[in-house]
C-alpha cells in the first residue's frame, strides 16, 4: 500500500467544451501521479501533483538506449455517474512483464492499480462522458541514470498522466483502411514484440508513414523471420471471422498480449463461438477473401476499442471486408465490451471495476 503525498494545483484548467471532438491523447488534465526509484531503496515518494514538465539532464538514459515501459487503460463514467476502471490488474501484469524484459524493476501490482485509482479519483471530473469517450490512463516508467554506457539504469520514474479522449482513428467506428506491410517488421520472437515499450512503435513508424502515405490508418504487421504470417497492427491485435470461426494470430512473443484481445477471446467463446489462436498466413487471408469465406475482420485495443476493417491491402491485393461495412460480430463485440466499459451492460467475468 503506498502512502501517496498530495499537492493540489491551486488553478485547474479549463475543461474541454463539451461536444466539441477531444481527438485521441492531445490534452493533459490538472494532475499527475509520480514515484522515484532508487537502487538499493526501491520505489519511494509516491505523489500527485499539479501536472507539470520534468527536468531530466541530457545524459538521461531514457533519451539514448530507450528503456521505457508503457501501458494504456481507461476511466468510464456510467449514466449512474459512478467511475469504471476495465481490467486494471491486466495493466499491472502487463506492466511488469514489459519491466522485466527491459531490465525495469518491477512495481509492485497494488501499487500500481493504487497509483491509477488514486489519480483518476482526483480527477473524475475530467471524464467525458459523451458516448465513445473516455479517460485515456497512461502509466509509464523511464530511466533516469546520467550516465552514456550502455546497461540498465539504477534510477527510474514511474508516472500516470490522463488525457480525455474521443476516438483514437479519426473516423470512429467507421471501417478503417489497414495496410499489410511487406518490407519493413516491428518485432522477432526473442525481440521485445511482447512488451509495451517505446522501442516497438519507433520501429514501426517508417511503415505507418508509408501506409499514411497511400491512405491507409495503420499496418498490419506481418512475422519478422518469413515475412508471411499475420501478427498484429501498430495499436491493436487483429481477428478475422472465417468460415463463421473468429480466428487471431496466437500469442508468439513478437505480439502484445492484448487486454482487449484477451476479453474478445473469452466474450467470443461464452457465446459458442468457435475460436483459433493460430498462425494465420497472409495467403491464407488472400484465399479466403477471395472465396468469400472471410467475412468480417477488426482490430481491438485500448485505445481503439474494436475497430472494423473495411480494406486490407497486401502488395497489389486489396481486400473488400463485410463490403467495406461494419460487420454483425464486430458490431455485437463492439456493443458488448463497450456496454461493460461503461456499466451498460451485464459483466458476467467481473473486468469492470467501480471504483
Ligand atoms: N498491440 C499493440 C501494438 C498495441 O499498442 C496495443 C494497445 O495497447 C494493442 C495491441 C492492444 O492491447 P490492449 O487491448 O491491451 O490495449
Ligand atoms: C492503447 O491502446 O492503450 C495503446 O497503447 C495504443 C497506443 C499506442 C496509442
Amino acid at each position: 500500500m503506498l502512502n501517496i503525498k498530495y499537492e493540489l494545483a491551486k488553478e485547474l484548467k479549463a475543461k474541454p467544451v463539451k461536444g466539441q471532438p477531444l481527438g485521441f491523447g492531445k490534452i493533459t488534465t490538472d494532475h499527475m501521479f509520480i514515484m522515484n526509484y532508487t537502487e538499493g531503496k526501491g520505489w519511494h515518494d509516491p505523489r500527485i501533483v499539479p501536472y507539470q514538465n520534468i527536468s531530466l539532464a541530457p545524459t538521461a538514459m531514457v533519451f539514448h538506449y530507450g528503456q521505457t515501459m508503457f501501458e494504456g487503460l481507461k476511466a468510464y463514467r456510467s449514466e449512474g455517474g459512478e467511475v469504471r476502471l476495465f481490467r486494471p490488474d491486466m495493466n499491472a501484469k502487463r506492466a511488469n512483464v514489459s519491466n522485466k524484459r527491459l531490465c525495469i524493476p518491477e512495481i509492485p501490482e497494488e501499487d500500481f492499480v493504487q497509483a491509477v485509482k488514486e489519480l483518476v479519483k482526483v480527477e473524475k471530473d475530467w471524464i467525458p462522458t459523451e458516448p465513445g469517450t473516455s479517460l485515456y490512463i497512461r502509466p509509464f516508467v523511464i530511466a533516469t541514470d546520467e550516465f552514456l554506457g550502455v546497461a540498465p539504469s539504477k534510477t527510474y520514474l514511474f508516472m500516470v498522466i490522463l488525457s480525455p479522449s474521443g476516438a483514437y482513428y479519426a473516423s470512429g467506428l467507421a471501417p478503417v483502411g489497414i495496410w499489410i506491410e511487406d518490407d519493413y517488421v516491428r518485432a522477432v520472437r526473442g525481440g521485445m514484440g511482447f512488451a509495451k515499450t517505446g522501442g516497438n512503435y519507433a520501429a514501426s513508424l517508417a511503415g505507418q508513414v508509408k501506409a499514411h502515405d497511400d491512405g491507409y490508418s495503420q499496418v498490419l504487421w506481418l512475422d519478422g523471420v518469413e515475412r508471411k504470417y499475420i501478427e498484429e497492427v501498430g495499436a491493436m491485435n487483429i481477428f478475422f471471422v472465417i468460415d463463421g470461426k473468429v480466428v487471431t494470430p496466437m500469442l508468439n512473443g513478437s505480439i502484445l498480449p492484448g487486454i482487449t484481445r484477451d476479453s474478445v477471446i473469452n466474450l467470443c467463446k461464452s457465446w459458442g463461438l468457435t475460436v483459433e489462436e493460430r498462425r494465420i498466413s497472409v495467403d491464407e487471408l488472400i484465399e479466403a477473401q477471395k472465396s468469400g469465406r472471410m467475412t468480417e475482420c477488426f482490430g481491438t485495443g485500448t485505445a481503439a476499442v474494436i475497430s472494423p476493417v473495411g480494406k486490407l491491402r497486401y502488395k497489389d491485393d486489396v481486400m473488400t471486408i463485410a463490403d467495406g461495412g461494419i460487420g454483425e460480430i464486430s458490431q455485437k463485440i463492439y456493443d458488448t465490451v463497450t456496454g461493460i466499459q461503461t456499466g451498460k451492460a451485464a459483466d458476467p467475468f467481473g473486468w469492470s471495476v467501480v471504483l
